[in-house]
């Protein structure tokens, strides 16, 4: 009489016994280590920016706001750094302010006819571009992507400034003028002057490169 063989259902047992230890063994390997998120670097400056955009409340320490991620107010469901919410607040003001300005229209021929036909996708480009700028000046993270200073304020480098008859800032004044409506932004806001001075340093810090 043919007797069936016992081989083919030891070897299927086999199996699943060794799977089964070696998804027991497997479970325990893959428990993730523990991650530390990655340390954003900050400043005590842009540490104040960040406590004064969360209502300055002279209760709550400043070291550590900076980098602290809260709820994006413009941006629904998304986060941002509170200084970085700060700047970018300091730099929306002023490009308001500079897009108003008789003196310095010269140099902003694309964005002023963009904005005049109701497309803001060049202020929205620029805003992003010169809060990453102040960001990584005032927090030394890097994260600035555009051109050099020097590129980016020359005609023959970056044709949305200026013009062919404005193809540099040649003017001190007019720089000046440019710092002058960021400090009014700022004073708009009520940013405590001591801050206000700091970013000066740092705009400043950029005449050299700009003015040509
Ligand atoms: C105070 C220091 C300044 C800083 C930190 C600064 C920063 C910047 C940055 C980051 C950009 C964008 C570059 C890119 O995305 O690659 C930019 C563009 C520009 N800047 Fe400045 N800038 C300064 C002063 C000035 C001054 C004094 C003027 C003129 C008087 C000026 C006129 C312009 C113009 C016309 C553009 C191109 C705008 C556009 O996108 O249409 N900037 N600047």
């Amino acid at each position: 009489m043919f007797k069936k063989s016992k081989t083919p259902f030891v070897i299927v047992l086999t199996i699943l016994i060794g799977f089964g230890s070696f998804m027991s063994c497997k479970k325990d390997e893959v428990t993730p280590p523990e991650v530390e998120p990655p340390v954003l670097m900050s400043t005590p400056l842009y540490d104040t920016l960040g406590w004064f955009i969360q209502g300055g409340d002279p209760s709550m320490a400043i070291e550590g706001q900076g980098t602290k991620s809260i709820s994006d107010p413009d941006n629904s469901g998304q986060m941002i750094q509170a200084g970085r919410l700060a700047i970018r607040k300091v730099v929306e003001g002023s490009l308001q302010i500079i897009a108003g300005d008789t003196v310095l229209a010269k140099y902003f021929p694309t964005l002023l006819n963009e904005v005049g036909n109701g497309n803001t996708t060049g202020f929205a480009q620029l805003l992003e571009s010169f809060t990453d700028f102040t960001q990584q000046a005032v927090s030394g993270q890097m994260v600035y992507q555009g051109k050099s200073m020097a590129d980016a304020h020359n005609n023959m480098t970056y044709s949305r400034f200026g013009s062919a008859n404005q193809q540099f800032v040649t003017d001190n004044a007019d720089f000046d003028k440019f710092v002058g409506d960021i400090v009014l932004a700022a004073q708009g806001l009520n940013v405590p002057n001591s801050v206000i001075g700091q970013l000066g340093v740092i705009l400043y810090s950029t005449e050299n490169d700009i003015v040509q």
